[in-house]
C-alpha cells in the first residue's frame, strides 16, 4: 500500500475520514503520518489515539524555508510516498511544492476554478450562487489552481449560512477525498505509470537532508 502523510492544522475531520477509510479492506493507501504546523490541533490527538505516528511543529517565529523543511523531512522519515494537505492553512514554498509535484493532493471547499483562497462559502453566498462545493486538485505552484481530481457540488440553500453550508460541506468532502486519493495512488501504482513515477523520484534524488 501506498504510504501518505497527512498535513492539518485544525480539526482533522478530513484527516479522520482518510485515516478510517484506509483502515477498510483493500485501501491502496495508509497514512503513515498526521503532520501539524499547530502541536494543539484536535487532529493530532484524533491520530495518536488511533495509533497513527505524528508530527508537530509551530510555525510562529520560523521562516517559511525552515518549517516546511521540516515538515518535509518528517514525511520523509515515515516513508511518505504522498503528501495530502486536509485543513493545512499554510502556502507552501515553490522548492517544496516542486518536489512533490504529482505526489501532492489537497482538498478545497469549493468548485474550483471558482474561489480558490479565504472564505469560499461566504463568498459563494454573497454571489448567490446556488451550488458551493468541494475539490480535490493536485498541488502545483500556484494557489489551488493544479488539476481536478475530482468534486461535489453542494446545492446552496435559501437563507444557508457560511458555517451551514460548511458542514455539508464537509459531509461531502469526507465522501470525495478518501475515493479520490484511492483512485489516484492506484492510478500511479499501475505499471502503465512506472515511467512517471521512475522520473518523480529521479528529480527527488537530488534533495538530501
Ligand atoms: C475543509 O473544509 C477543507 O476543505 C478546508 O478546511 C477544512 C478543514 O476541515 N481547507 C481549506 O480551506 C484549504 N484552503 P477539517 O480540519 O475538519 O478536515
Amino acid at each position: 500500500t501506498a504510504k501518505v502523510a497527512v498535513f492539518v492544522s485544525g480539526t482533522g475531520t478530513n484527516m479522520a475520514a482518510l485515516l478510517y477509510a484506509s483502515r477498510l479492506p483493500g485501501s491502496p493507501y495508509e497514512i503513515a503520518l498526521v503532520a501539524a504546523n499547530d502541536p494543539a490541533a484536535p487532529a493530532l490527538a484524533l491520530a495518536r489515539a488511533e495509533g497513527v505516528p505524528t508530527f508537530a511543529l509551530a510555525h510562529a517565529g520560523m521562516a517559511r524555508e525552515d518549517h516546511d523543511a521540516a515538515m518535509e523531512r518528517a514525511a520523509r522519515d515515515a516513508g511518505a510516498q504522498y503528501i495530502v494537505l486536509a485543513g493545512y492553512m499554510r502556502i507552501l514554498t515553490p522548492g517544496f511544492v516542486g518536489r512533490w509535484e504529482g505526489r501532492m493532493l489537497n482538498i478545497h471547499p469549493s468548485l474550483l476554478p471558482a474561489y480558490p483562497g479565504l472564505d469560499t462559502h461566504a463568498r459563494a453566498i454573497a454571489a448567490g450562487d446556488s451550488y458551493g462545493g468541494t475539490s480535490v486538485h493536485l498541488v502545483t505552484e500556484e494557489l489551488d489552481a493544479g488539476e481536478i481530481l475530482g468534486q461535489i457540488a453542494i446545492a446552496i440553500q435559501p437563507g444557508d449560512t457560511p458555517a451551514a453550508l460548511a458542514a455539508r460541506v464537509r459531509l461531502a468532502e469526507h465522501q470525495l477525498y478518501p475515493r479520490v486519493l484511492a483512485d489516484y495512488v492506484s492510478r500511479w501504482n499501475d505499471p502503465q505509470h512506472l515511467l512517471a513515477r521512475v522520473r518523480t523520484l529521479a528529480l527527488a534524488l537530488p534533495q538530501t537532508h
